[in-house]
């Protein structure tokens, strides 16, 4: 029997451009303006659904197509879809006076590619504007979301790979590629991002951007742990691993502060947009620290979540100690190292810096935390048990306990559940920023 065709009942069923627009969510992408780039990969045809989407978030969006893009879909359904104009040429004069290539990078609170194809990526890693698309990715200062999308092969090669850091180190974001069937019959890595998983990823970067509550300010992490050299090759050290001053470093930046990261001997990257400072010594983090109270516009808050060795070797041998002549029971001599902490907490004049330590402890961690925080005259101490289980050194999570000082020696407690270290970090932050002393002028 043949069902006849019927129209359907429910307006919601269906879905045109024109009913979903100027309905903004309320989220990040509320009435921000998305200049979306469209380049030539069989991707393209979700520019298409990525465009309804972002509209229907409340983003206003501008197209610009490369010419490859055009193969795949074309101008005319990317303009009737985002209601706007859709941009392809360069030197083109209508085109010029009717857009302007400069306007829409300048007016972009975002600037959205994809799919991004490993040409572009090329182009937009060695900072060519060949068409109008690199030309404004260039020119814009808005953050830069890239969707790459090609064939597995491609994607694994190593030139691919190294213009993905070097755009990351841009501070470009990410997005994708995604595992799965790809279009040229490969199976792997490669496919672009849904378009709905695209929307929510941006929202959250824009909503991250939003957040620059850390403007203006200048703090300084310590990271890691110090090594306190025995001989040319052994040194007493400990099992910090830096990921929670990395943490803190990282988000500090996101936030729009001025970031000078101390790190003792760890292996981890430097998060983009810190300034970072190696040291491997309690003497010579100290001397890296210290220094900075005397400058004439002191850091807004030093945060010093280094595993400072307490001791070193009272002497260290220019030559490797040899077994034989060492004895029976070796001994090392040690001598008592510098408390930074302490010390910063007695240099102080006045609020700056705030002073934050940590107090890593395997029993009675908030009596010994509480103890650090006044004796060593520090505002906030972040207490944590390093022998639990997924918490403290080499853990990618933490569970912490915020321990704030009060007027006289009172101590109010924040307790935080067991989680991955950058949102330990963003938690840690959010409980500083109102005790941040008052931002200075100049
Ligand atoms: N700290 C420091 N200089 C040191 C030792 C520690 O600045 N020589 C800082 C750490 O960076 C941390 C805080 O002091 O912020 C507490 O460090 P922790 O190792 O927990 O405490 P200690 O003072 O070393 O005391 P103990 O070893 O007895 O626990």
């Amino acid at each position: 029997m043949q069902v006849p065709p019927t129209k359907a009942s429910h307006a919601h069923e269906v879905e045109t451009p024109h009913d979903e627009v100027n309905r903004p969510s309320g989220g990040a992408l509320s009435g921000k303006r998305v200049v979306l780039g469209i380049s030539g990969g069989i991707a393209a045809y979700k520019a298409a659904e990525l465009t309804r989407l972002l509209r229907k978030a409340g983003a206003t969006v501008h197209v610009i197509m490369t010419q490859a893009a055009q193969a795949f879909i074309t101008p005319l359904t990317l303009q009737t879809l985002s209601g706007n104009v859709v941009a392809t040429e360069l030197l083109d004069l209508t085109q010029e006076s009717q857009i302007g290539h400069i306007q829409l990078a300048d007016s972009a609170d975002l600037l959205l590619i994809a799919p991004a194809t490993a040409d572009l990526l090329a182009r937009l890693s060695l900072g060519l504007a060949s068409d109008l698309l690199t030309t404004v990715a260039l020119a814009c200062q808005a953050k830069l979301v890239l969707c790459p999308a090609m064939n597995v092969n491609m994607w694994n090669k190593p030139q691919v790979q190294a213009h993905i850091a070097q755009l990351l180190s841009f501070g470009a974001h990410i997005i994708g590629p995604e595992q799965g069937e790809l279009a040229c019959g490969w199976v792997g890595s490669g496919r672009m991002v849904e378009p709905s998983a695209i929307v929510t990823a941006a929202e959250s970067i824009l909503a991250a951007e939003q957040k620059r509550d850390l403007a203006g300010r200048w703090v300084v992490v310590t990271a890691g742990p110090t090594y306190e050299a025995i001989d040319p090759v052994r040194f007493i050290g400990n099992r910090s691993s830096g990921k929670m001053g990395f943490a803190l470093a990282s988000d500090a930046v996101r936030r729009g502060a001025e970031v000078t990261l101390i790190a003792g001997p760890v292996a981890l990257d430097t998060p983009p947009g810190v300034h970072r400072k190696n040291v491997e010594s309690a003497r010579e983090m100290a001397q890296a620290v210290l220094p900075l109270l005397e400058r004439s516009r002191p850091p807004d808050c030093i945060v010093m979540a280094a595993a400072v060795a307490d001791h070193r070797p009272t002497e260290v041998a220019t030559r490797k100690r040899k077994k034989q002549d060492l004895g029976q029971s070796p001994q090392i001599a040690l001598t008592e190292n510098p408390d930074i902490l302490r010390s910063l907490g007695e240099a102080r004049r006045g609020p700056h810096p705030l002073l934050v330590g940590f107090a890593a402890e395997t029993h009675d961690v908030e009596a010994y935390a509480r103890r650090k925080l006044i004796e060593k005259g520090c505002d906030v101490i972040i207490a944590n048990n390093v022998a639990e289980d997924g918490s403290g050194f080499g853990t990618d999570t933490n569970r912490v306990t915020i321990l704030t000082r009060q007027s006289g020696d009172s101590v109010l407690r924040q307790e935080l559940p067991l989680l991955g270290k950058s949102a330990v970090a963003e938690k840690i932050w959010e409980h500083l920023l109102p005790l941040l002393p008052a931002p200075r002028d100049s």
